[in-house]
């Protein structure tokens, strides 16, 4: 299966607009020759139409890091998916940050997920067990829950170049922001064994065979080889390390030479 790497930062909260204007033209510049990754940035909303101007040519493309399912009306502090997708492509939903401290359920999710294919946005949909649930084994019940449930309902189809809409990210919770990365071999076995199998069931093989998967949790230009040279790993969301010109720069070369 051929599937094109992808390799997404997530901003997270940080990165004034004053900061964006210094880091994206750095971006421009070194990722302007690595071929054969797409390459996607996920800055907060208040710096989305100052980074989509930078970019502009580049071949980088814009992501945002949340939306509300609701087409519009009185949701003080919520931004709709026309409104989304007015500036960007993607969208990363069901970020473990969003569950843990705003909280989101399968069910939001859901209802994000399905708002974003209605206006033609690409969710980057996140999955992962916490530690708990990894300690105690239940890392095969709770991503299976998670791509399940929050996949319900959805159709999905392949367009002319065989590409599918949506993203996976699996991301351990243990290894955002921690610096200790599942192993390659983890991550590539949890995707292999219970996120492809469950898109499977979903969708049917061809098109779970066609969704990118990325790994997410300290990913770094040091490590990310080592995730991108796995056969079921199409890619990174990368938090800390995308904020580093020079590390999101050698990420993204990883994964063009693999
Ligand atoms: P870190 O790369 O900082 O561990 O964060 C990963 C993440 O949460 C990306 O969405």
């Amino acid at each position: 299966m051929n599937r094109t790497p992808l390799v997404a930062g997530n901003w997270k909260m940080y990165k004034t607009i004053a900061e964006a204007r210094q880091l994206v033209p750095e971006l421009v510049r070194g990722l302007k020759e690595i071929q054969g990754v797409q390459k996607v940035i996920c800055p907060p909303f208040t710096s989305l139409m100052s980074v989509k101007a930078l970019l502009e040519g580049s071949g980088i493309h814009l992501g945002a890091q949340n939306l509300f399912w609701e087409k519009e009306g009185a949701y003080t502090g919520e931004v709709s998916p026309t409104m989304v997708a007015e500036v960007c492509e993607y969208v990363i939903i069901g970020h473990s940050e969003r569950r843990i401290y705003f909280g989101e359920t399968d069910e939001t999710v859901n209802r994000k997920i399905k708002a974003a294919l209605e206006v033609g946005l690409i969710p980057i949909f996140c999955v992962g067990e916490t530690f708990d649930e990894n300690e105690k084994g239940l890392t095969v019940s709770v991503v299976r829950r998670q791509v399940e449930a929050g996949l319900q309902g959805i159709e999905l189809r392949q367009n002319g170049h065989g590409d599918v809409p949506l993203l996976v990210a699996y991301e351990p919770v243990w290894a955002i922001g921690t610096g200790k990365a599942a192993s390659g071999e983890f991550a590539n076995e949890v995707v292999r064994e219970i996120i492809r199998p469950a898109l499977a069931s979903l969708f049917g093989e061809k098109i779970a065979g066609s969704i990118r998967v990325l790994y997410g949790g300290s990913v770094k230009a040091s490590n990310a080889a080592e995730f991108f040279e796995q056969t079921e790993i199409d890619g990174a969301l990368v938090g800390g390390a995308s904020l580093k010109a020079d590390e999101f720069i050698g990420i993204v070369c990883a994964a063009a030479v693999i």
